[in-house]
């Protein structure tokens, strides 16, 4: 049994029903629920310190400076960063890719120049991309995965001289896999590349270090990770951030304005133009103390336990078809599958009407849905809050969806 501490009565949102049933939330890779501790750190910031960070000299803006600075500090010793020079906020994983792309890749990109994806990313971590290249005329190469959704090592050898980044998930938001993004920033350095890692959905279960995976760049959403919407983190490595230009303009990231001509205010500061989110900001300073506090390990055990549950007994159904690698190796806990003859957004609804909560479509990754020869497929996503009693209902329910739809269950 996993050691980590009794945390449902942390989220009272769980504890409710939903078309008279016992809400079965299984989406959190889309987007996590928020526990009391959280809401509650929220509500003393405003209650208390709220005022725009950086913009006052009296009271109420230094309390919000110091709040908004705290979880800064927070967030770089979360990722093990050298600095906090390192550490911009976003509004988002998306807005964060969005910001390398331009301030880095558009000027540094050139015609045959090579950008190397996997097959299996998030459209937000493709479609910058593309437009860049577009723009500059640089060339989108993509490895692609096995049978089981790994990425064979020999698609690594795709990362030639001729790339000059590469721009992979850590963790797939539909196969689950664990990309082993250590040794593909190492090859993308070999060629003299720089590697930009999407951890949107491994940030929430496991320990990163940047400075040990060596990243160049590495992105993550905070309402993945229990936080409220509205905040995300780009980390840069200085050396690199210090080249780029701004993102966005205006604000706090100026230092000095003319008529003509503007200078910049330093790192970070630079890339964070206008009023941030600080309610957001300030939730996700409390969300890592809540991860932390439980602590990983923990966290991790009982991922695990869930999906090692869950993959046998949907394995033991014979009309579904799981998409991603059927053991836990290098595994998180997010199991996309087909119901055979049944299209997932009916597999959805009807798993609604029993009250639990499932994601059904293309999951933002048509590339990868196209490579697969799915149109789309349903994706259940647990965290620590959830409980093997959800799983068995989902795969109870799932036996009444194929019956709703007239076929035999098992
Ligand atoms: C792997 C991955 N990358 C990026 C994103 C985009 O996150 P956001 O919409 O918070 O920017 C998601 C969201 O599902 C994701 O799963």
């Amino acid at each position: 049994m996993s050691k980590l501490r009794e945390v449902r009565g942390d989220f009272p949102i769980l504890d409710q029903e939903i078309q008279g049933r016992k809400l079965v939330y299984l989406d959190s890779a889309a987007t996590s629920q928020r526990p009391l501790q959280v809401q509650e750190a929220v509500r003393q910031y405003d209650n208390r310190d709220n005022g725009n960070p950086h913009r006052g000299s009296h009271t109420l803006s230094l309390r919000a400076t110091e709040a908004f600075e705290g979880v800064r500090e927070k967030v770089r010793r979360f990722l093990h960063a050298r600095s906090v020079k390192e550490i911009i906020f976003t509004k988002n994983a998306t807005e964060a890719i969005n910001l390398v792309a331009y301030s880095y890749g558009l000027s540094q990109l050139k015609p045959g120049d090579r950008i190397v994806l996997s097959i299996a990313e998030h459209h937000a971590n493709l479609v910058p991309w593309q437009q860049v290249a577009k723009k500059t005329g640089a060339v989108l190469t993509y490895l692609y995965v096995d049978e089981e959704g790994r990425l064979p090592e020999k698609e690594l050898d795709k990362i030639d001289s001729a790339t000059k980044i590469v721009a992979m998930s850590h963790m797939s938001n539909v196969l689950g896999t664990i990309f082993p993004v250590k040794e593909v920033i190492r090859r993308a350095h070999a060629v003299g590349a720089v590697a930009l890692i999407d951890g949107a959905q491994a940030v929430p279960h496991m320990k990163v270090d940047v400075t040990d995976l060596d990243a160049d760049f590495y992105v993550f959403s905070g309402h993945k990770m229990l936080s409220l919407m509205g905040v995300g983190v780009l980390y840069g490595r200085e050396s690199l951030l210090e080249t780029m230009d701004p993102f966005l303009y205006g604000g706090d990231m100026i230092e000095y304005v003319h008529e003509q001509e503007t200078s910049f205010n330093e790192l970070p500061f630079k890339f964070e133009a206008g009023t941030q989110g600080i309610e957001a900001v300030v939730s996700l300073g409390a969300a890592i103390d809540y991860l932390e506090e439980l602590g990983f390990d923990a966290i991790h055990e009982k991922e695990m336990e869930l999906l090692a549950y869950a993959l046998d007994q949907l394995k033991a159904l014979p009309y579904i078809r799981l998409v991603g690698p059927s053991d836990l190796k290098d595994r998180g806990a997010v199991v996309s599958f087909v119901v055979e003859d049944v299209h997932p957004h009916d597999v959805s609804t009807i798993l609604d009407s029993y009250g639990v909560g499932v994601r059904a479509g293309h999951h933002c990754a048509q590339p990868l849905m196209r490579y697969l020869k799915i149109n789309a497929c349903t994706r259940a996503s647990f965290a620590f809050y959830n409980t093997k009693e959800d799983i068995d209902a989902l795969v109870r329910n799932l036996d009444e969806v194929r019956r709703w739809m007239g076929y035999g269950s098992r």
